[in-house]
C-alpha cells in the first residue's frame, strides 16, 4: 500500500520517518514546507496539497493540530474530497471532537472514501520509537485493512467500536492526564516546600503506587526548568475543551479537567502556549510563590 502522511509536526514527522524506515512509499505535504523536505531528503515524495497526496496514495494519515485543522485537509480548496478518489481510505490520527470525527466520516462516505479515527498516545517518545497507544474508531474491515500500516507505529492498537469511538477514548486519556499531571505539579511543590531533594522524591514515587508517565517524564523535566514541548500546552487545553463539550453533553461532572482546563488558559494568557504540557507547572509556582526545584 502507498501511504501519504500529511501534518508534519512534533509527531507527524517522527511518525512518517518511522513508516519510511520500515519501507513504506510515503507522500508527505505540511503546511510549511520545511518537514516536507526534510523527508523528502530521506526518501518520502514530497506534495503541495492534501489533494495531490490524495490522487498519489492507498492510505492518507492526518496529524494536524483540530478539528478545523482536519475539516480544511479534507474538505478546504484543495483538500482530500476535492480528489474524487473513490477507495481511499483516511485515517485521522490527531486528537479531535469525536462528534466532528463522526461527522466528517458521513461526509467522506457519501463520496466513496472511507474514514477511521485512530488518535495516539505515548508522546513523542512513543511517536519516536514506534511504541504509541492507538484507539481506533470506524468500520471494522476497514480497520482491520489499514492494522499493518498502525503496527509500524503503534504497541497496543485496539479497535473501539464505529466512527467516533477512538476520539472519545483519547479524550477519556486527556482527562486522565489532566488529574496525573496536576499531582505531579502539585507534589514536586510539596517537596520543595518541605525542603526535600525534588529529583530524589520522583525516584521514591516513581518506584510506587504515584508512579506515572507523567511523573517520570515530566517530572525531571520541570525540576531541570525544561519546558520546551514534546506536547504543546495549547494542544493539551484543546484536548480538556473537548472534554468540557462532551460533559455538558453528557450532563457529566468533569471537575479535575476543568480545574486544569482553567490553569492551561492562565498559562496561554502568559503566552507560554506553545511550551510543554509540564509548564503547568508555572502557573502553580505562581499560585504558591514558590520554585520547584
Ligand atoms: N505532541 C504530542 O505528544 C501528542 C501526543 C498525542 C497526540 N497529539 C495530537 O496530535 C496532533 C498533532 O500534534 P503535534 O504535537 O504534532 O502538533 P504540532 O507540532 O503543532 O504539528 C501540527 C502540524 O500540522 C501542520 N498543519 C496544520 N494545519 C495544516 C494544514 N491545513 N495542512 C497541512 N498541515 C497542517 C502544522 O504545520 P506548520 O508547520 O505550518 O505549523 C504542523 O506541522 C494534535 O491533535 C495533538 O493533540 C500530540
Amino acid at each position: 500500500m502507498k501511504v501519504g502522511f500529511v501534518g508534519l509536526g512534533l509527531m507527524g514527522k517522527r511518525m512518517a520517518r518511522r513508516l519510511l524506515r520500515a519501507g513504506y512509499s510515503l507522500v508527505v505535504h505540511n503546511r510549511s514546507r520545511g518537514p516536507v523536505e526534510e523527508l523528502a531528503r530521506e526518501g518520502a515524495e514530497p506534495a503541495w496539497s492534501p489533494r495531490e497526496v490524495a490522487e498519489r496514495v492507498d492510505v492518507l494519515i492526518t496529524m494536524v493540530p483540530d478539528s478545523p485543522d482536519v475539516e480544511k485537509v479534507l474538505f478546504g480548496e484543495g483538500g482530500v474530497a476535492e480528489s474524487g478518489k473513490r477507495g481511499l481510505i483516511v485515517v485521522d490520527m490527531s486528537t479531535i471532537s469525536p462528534i466532528k470525527a463522526r461527522e466528517f466520516a458521513e461526509r467522506l462516505r457519501e463520496r466513496g472514501i472511507e474514514m477511521l479515527d485512530a488518535p495516539v498516545s505515548g508522546g513523542t517518545i512513543g511517536a519516536e520509537q514506534g511504541t504509541l497507544t492507538i484507539m481506533v474508531g470506524g468500520r471494522r474491515e476497514v480497520f482491520e485493512k489499514v492494522k499493518p500500516i498502525l503496527s509500524v507505529l503503534g504497541k497496543k492498537i485496539t479497535y473501539m467500536g464505529g466512527n467516533g469511538a477512538g476520539q472519545s477514548t483519547k479524550i477519556c486519556n486527556q482527562v486522565a492526564i489532566a488529574g496525573a499531571l496536576l499531582g505531579v505539579c502539585e507534589s514536586l511543590l510539596l517537596a520543595n516546600a518541605s525542603g526535600l531533594d525534588p529529583m530524589k522524591v520522583i525516584d521514591v514515587l516513581s518506584g510506587g503506587a504515584a508512579s506515572s508517565w507523567q511523573l517520570i517524564n515530566l517530572g525531571p523535566k520541570i525540576v531541570e526548568r525544561d519546558f520546551e514541548p514534546g506536547f504543546k500546552a495549547s494542544h493539551f487545553r484543546k484536548d480538556l475543551r473537548i472534554a468540557r463539550e462532551i460533559g455538558e453533553e453528557l450532563d457529566l461532572p468533569l471537575l479535575g479537567a476543568g480545574m486544569v482546563y482553567e490553569l492551561l488558559k492562565s498559562l496561554e494568557a502568559e503566552g507560554l502556549g506553545e511550551k510543554g504540557t509540564q509548564a503547568l507547572a508555572l502557573v502553580l509556582e505562581k499560585l504558591a510563590s514558590r520554585r520547584i526545584g
